[in-house]
């Protein structure tokens, strides 16, 4: 995902410095090259060695030593870099950057290069919270630089509060925004539905369908990656949401149409992949309890759901793209062409649930997308690479 990429990270002296070992070598693993630079300090809490053994490559410290043939390295270092992220920074280092001071290595680097900078600010509350650490935040926030809010939790000083470096998973995410893709969706608000809606039968059963909002689920991700700013309403799922996305739950198709409704004027794209229930209840349970005195016509009377794809059909702004999905089990192309018509959709991604490899819960997807004028047949893809063909193919209307 990352092969090509040349990204910096800049460790100062904080007992967190530890977990960067973990960041280093989960790029190393997306396949990036990865340079690391450390303070003085930095090196008190761990050894370049261990960056060196993870990267292959030379670990940059400060030390200026005069046989250390580094120390002019480290400005080509800078100019190929695509990222840069310091972590942990410490408050001394932040307000280096903030000033402009370049006595060190990292600080040194930091003033060659032209790439995007993100910081990962990890110290104790107090200090996290003083005036001075907080205007070198904003003096930096101002010049474009990326600050990574740390977490609350317990820290290593023994306070509880803010400023405790965030998960290595965290800081990735934050590079992979950064860098994994193009950013061809930048400016761009997409609206992604997923996963299944539950209508209620009574206060315990519901009716629902296999729907594990993976197929959504990636669409919003490609698009947070691809620079949209994205919202996923998602019905009842088991896996979390991507980072970087406003998401909504909601149980049921009438729930999922009111989100739709007061969210849909103001998007580019709508990608309906959520798994909507044709049908309701008419009446609960207990309604009908209530009306037949002595409980024995139970019979389910069941009413449609709105159809929410084809009411966006009707009122597509313009400009805006609307993008639905078939499952089907026979005459896939045919089913679908109608769908794209009789719901005014601009693409319709249909899937066969009878394909190997294909449909509610795998981690693959063929999808043919049927647009007015065109047919694309895609071959079997990950969720991912499906998704991001997806968004080639609604780019090209
Ligand atoms: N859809 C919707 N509202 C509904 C039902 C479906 O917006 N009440 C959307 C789905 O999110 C999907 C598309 O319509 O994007 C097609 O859904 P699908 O269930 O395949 O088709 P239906 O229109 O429900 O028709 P049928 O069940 O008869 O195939």
């Amino acid at each position: 995902m990352l092969a090509g990429k040349n990204i910096v990270l800049g460790v100062t002296g904080s007992i967190a410095a530890y977990k960067i070992a973990n960041v280093a070598s989960a790029l190393v693993k997306l396949r990036a090259n990865v340079d690391v630079i450390m303070t003085r300090n930095a090196t008190q809490f761990i050894t370049p060695v261990t960056f060196e053994t993870l990267t292959k490559n030379r670990c940059l410290t400060d030390t200026f030593d005069r046989s250390d043939v580094s120390e002019v390295k480290h400005i080509a270092v800078a100019q190929r870099a695509d990222v840069i992220l310091i972590a942990p920074a410490s408050a001394d280092f932040i307000a280096k950057m903030a000033h402009g001071i370049a006595d060190d290595m990292l600080s040194t680097t930091l003033l060659a290069a032209t790439c995007p900078v993100q910081v990962s600010p990890a110290m104790n509350t107090q200090m996290f919270r003083h005036p001075a650490v907080q205007d070198n935040l904003s003096i930096l926030k101002s010049r474009g630089v990326t600050v990574i809010p740390p977490d609350e939790g317990h820290l290593a000083c023994g306070a509880d509060g803010a400023g405790k470096l965030p998960s290595e998973q965290t800081l990735l995410n934050y590079i992979l925004r950064e860098i994994a893709k193009e950013k061809d969706l930048t400016g761009k608000k997409v609206l992604v539905t997923a996963g299944p809606t539950r209508e209620s039968l009574d206060p315990v059963r519901f009716i629902t369908n296999h729907s594990t909002g993976k197929m959504g689920y990636a669409v919003a991700r490609q698009a947070m990656l691809r620079g949209a700013d994205v919202t996923l309403i998602s019905g009842p799922v088991s896996i979390s949401p991507p980072p970087f996305v406003k998401d909504i739950n909601i149980q049921s198709a009438q729930e999922l149409f009111n989100t739709v409704q007061s969210l849909y004027a103001e998007q580019d794209i709508i990608i309906m992949t959520a798994a909507v229930a044709d049908y309701t209840p008419a009446e609960t349970k207990t309604e009908k309890i209530k009306k037949s005195a002595d409980g024995a016509d139970l019979s389910l009377s069941l009413k449609r759901t709105t159809d929410i794809l084809q009411w966006l059909g009707t009122r597509k702004q313009k400009g805006q793209l609307v993008c639905g999905f078939s499952m089907e089990t026979e005459n896939v192309l045919e089913n679908s062409r109608a769908k794209l018509q009789k719901k005014n959709a601009d693409m319709i991604a249909a899937n066969s649930l009878k394909d190997a490899g294909s449909g509610f819960g795998t981690d693959t997807n063929h999808l043919v997308l049927i647009k007015k004028d065109s047919i694309i047949d895609l071959p079997l893809l990950s969720k991912e690479d499906a998704a991001d063909r997806l968004l080639d193919s609604l780019l090209e209307l």
